[in-house]
C-alpha cells in the first residue's frame, strides 16, 4: 500500500452558524475527502480526541461523525493502533469521486508564464537520460562507493544530533566544513581562498544560479564553451543574458575569438580542467589570456571544475582561480562526480569583496544549507575516506577507459575520431560527415545503449556530430559488448 501522510484531517470547514449539525458536517467533510480521493484507502486518520481540539468543539458531534463513517464502511478501527480510511473501499464509491483532477480542468483564461521561464523548451526527459545502462553520462562507479563508512558517519552524526544544529545556521554553511574545504582546495587545486570565501551550496546548478544572480543583469552577455555544459547555458538564459558562443580548440576556449566577437562581455564560463564535453585542458597561455582579458575588461570569470580528481596521464592541473591575481574568478565545485550526485553538496570560492552580495542573494534564495551532509562531509575528508575514495575510484575509472578506449579503436573506424580520454568520466567520440547523432541516440537507445548526442552542447549550428559516452558506470566486462552495439547502429546508418 502506498504511503500516505498519517494521522492529519481533511479541510472541515465547520460553520457554527448553520442549521447543519456539528456532526453532519464532520461526517461529510471527510465522506467527501474520501470519495474524492484526498483522503486514501488505509490512511490514517486522527484520533475523535484530537480532532475536537483542533476544531474546538466537544467530542461528542466527533464520536457521532466517527461511528457513522464506521458503520457505513468508509473508516475501519485496528486495535490499539487507532481509526483508518477502509482499505477497501467498495467501487461505486470510488467511482461517484472527482473524475479528471481538478488540475486538468484548470484550462480557461489567459495563464502568463513569465518571460523568463518560457526562454527555456518545457523540460521534457530524453531516452538517453533517464535510464542505467552502458554510456549513460552522469553514473559513477557506486558498487566501490564505501557505504559502511558512510552510513557509520552518517548514524554518527543522527544519534548525535544537537538542538543548534537544527536551528537555522550561517548562510555560507557550516565553519568546520567551510575550513576544510578550503584546505582542500589549497593543497590539491592551489587554489588561493579561505574558509571566510567559501560558501556551501546544493551542488554546482545552484553556484551558477547564484553566480548569475550576483553578477550578471538581463542583456549582458557570457562568454559560453562552444560546445558546452548545456545546464550553465540555462541558467544564464533564464537569468536574461545573451550568450555569446566562443568555440573550443585543443588549448580550450578560444580567447582570440571571444575578444573578437565580444570583448566587453560581463563574464565568461569555462571548464578549464576538462573542458564540458570535448575533455580539452586549456593550455598554460590561454589560461593568461582569458585573465588577461578579464583584468582589462573588468569581466567576471566562473571556472566549474567539476571533475579535476580523475586525470589518467598527468597530475591533476592546477586551478585557473590560483592563477588569477586580480580577483577575477569565481570558483565552482561539486561533490557530485566524487562522491554522488544525489548528495546535492558543492561549493563557491567567492572574491573576498564580493561575499556579501553573494550571501544576500544566497539568503533570498534559499536561505541556508542542510546541517546534517556538511557535518558527514566534513567527518569524511577530515579523516581521510574521501583521499582514500578518490584514490580507489581513480583506478576503476582508469580501467573502465582503458577498456573503452582499447574497444573504440579495434571495432570503429578512423573516420571516427575519439576526444578527450585523458581524464574524468566520459569521452567524445565524432561521427563520419553527414550522419546525425540525435537519431541515432534514439535508435540505441531502442538497444539500452545511453549515447548522449554531441550536437545537443552547441548552442550555435553543430560543427560536429557525435556521442559524449560515459564510462563511470560501465564495466570492462560490458564495454566490449556495449562498442560492438554502438558499432552496428552506427554502420545501420
Ligand atoms: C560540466 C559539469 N559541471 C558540473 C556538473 C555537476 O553538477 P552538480 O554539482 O549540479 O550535480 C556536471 C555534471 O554532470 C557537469 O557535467
Amino acid at each position: 500500500m502506498r504511503k500516505a501522510a498519517s494521522g492529519f484531517s481533511p479541510l472541515i470547514a465547520l460553520d457554527r452558524r448553520s442549521g447543519k449539525p456539528l456532526q453532519k458536517q464532520i461526517y461529510e467533510g471527510f465522506s467527501a475527502a474520501i470519495v474524492g480521493r484526498n483522503l486514501c484507502a488505509g490512511q490514517r486518520v486522527p484520533s475523535s480526541r484530537t480532532l475536537a481540539l483542533e476544531l474546538r468543539i466537544s467530542r461528542i458531534p466527533v464520536l457521532n461523525a466517527y461511528s457513522q463513517l464506521l458503520a457505513e464502511g468508509y473508516f475501519e478501527t485496528r486495535s490499539g493502533s487507532g481509526t483508518f480510511v477502509s482499505s477497501s473501499l467498495p467501487e461505486q464509491w470510488m467511482s461517484l469521486g472527482r473524475g479528471p483532477s481538478v488540475l486538468t480542468k484548470t484550462r480557461s483564461g489567459t495563464r502568463l508564464v513569465s518571460r523568463r521561464s518560457a526562454i527555456l523548451p518545457s523540460y521534457r526527459s530524453a531516452p538517453w537520460t533517464n535510464k542505467w545502462g552502458a554510456f549513460i553520462v552522469g553514473q559513477l562507479a557506486l558498487e566501490h562507493f564505501p557505504f559502511r563508512i558512510w552510513s557509520s558517519l552518517v548514524n554518527r552524526h543522527v544519534r548525535n544530533l544537537r538542538v543548534n544544529s537544527l536551528h537555522y545556521g550561517d548562510p555560507m554553511g557550516s565553519e568546520t566544513f567551510r575550513d576544510t574545504i578550503a584546505s582542500y582546495l589549497r593543497t590539491t587545486r592551489a587554489v588561493n581562498c579561505d574558509a571566510s570565501q567559501i560558501m556551501i551550496v546544493s551542488g554546482s546548478q545552484q553556484a551558477l544560479e547564484i553566480a548569475a544572480r550576483v553578477l550578471l543583469d538581463s542583456g549582458d552577455k557570457v562568454w559560453m564553451e562552444e560546445p558546452g555544459y548545456w545546464l550553465a547555458r540555462r541558467v544564464f538564459a533564464i537569468a536574461g543574458c545573451d550568450l555569446v558562443p566562443v568555440p573550443v580548440d585543443e588549448e580550450g576556449l578560444q580567447v582570440s575569438a571571444g575578444i573578437a566577437h565580444s570583448r566587453k562581455a560581463r563574464a565568461a564560463f569555462v571548464t578549464p580542467s576538462h573542458q564540458f564535453p570535448l575533455g580539452v585542458t586549456m593550455s598554460a597561455s590561454r589560461r593568461l589570456q582569458l585573465l588577461d582579458w578579464a583584468h582589462r575588461s573588468g569581466s567576471w570569470i566562473i571556472e566549474d571544475d567539476y571533475d579535476n580528481e580523475y586525470r589518467y596521464e598527468s597530475m591533476p592541473i592546477a586551478s585557473l582561480q590560483g592563477l588569477d591575481r586580480n580577483s577575477r574568478v569565481i570558483y565552482i565545485g561539486t561533490f557530485s562526480k566524487t562522491l554522488f550526485p544525489s548528495l546535492r553538496v558543492g561549493y563557491i570560492v567567492i572574491p573576498p569583496d564580493l561575499v556579501g552580495r553573494f550571501l544576500a542573494v544566497r539568503q533570498a534564495m534559499d536561505i541556508y544549507p542542510p546541517h546534517l551532509y556538511q557535518a558527514v562531509l566534513n567527518d569524511f575528508i577530515a579523516e581521510g575516506h574521501f583521499a582514500r575514495h578518490i584514490r580507489r575510484t581513480r583506478l576503476v575509472y582508469s580501467e573502465r577507459r582503458d577498456a573503452l578506449v582499447e574497444a573504440l579503436t579495434s571495432e570503429l573506424d578512423s573516420s571516427i575520431e575519439l576526444l578527450g580520454a585523458e581524464a574524468g568520466m566520459h569521452l567524445v567520440v565524432t561521427l563520419p560527415k553527414g550522419l546525425r547523432d540525435r537519431s541515432l541516440s534514439e535508435q540505441a537507445s531502442r538497444h539500452q545503449l545511453w549515447l548522449w548526442p554531441l550536437s545537443g552542447c552547441y548552442l550555435g549550428p553543430a560543427r560536429r556530430h557525435g556521442f559524449i559516452l560515459g564510462f563511470g558506470s560501465t564495466t570492462p566486462k560490458q564495454i566490449p559488448k556495449a562498442v560492438s552495439q554502438l558499432r552496428k547502429v552506427i554502420e545501420s546508418q
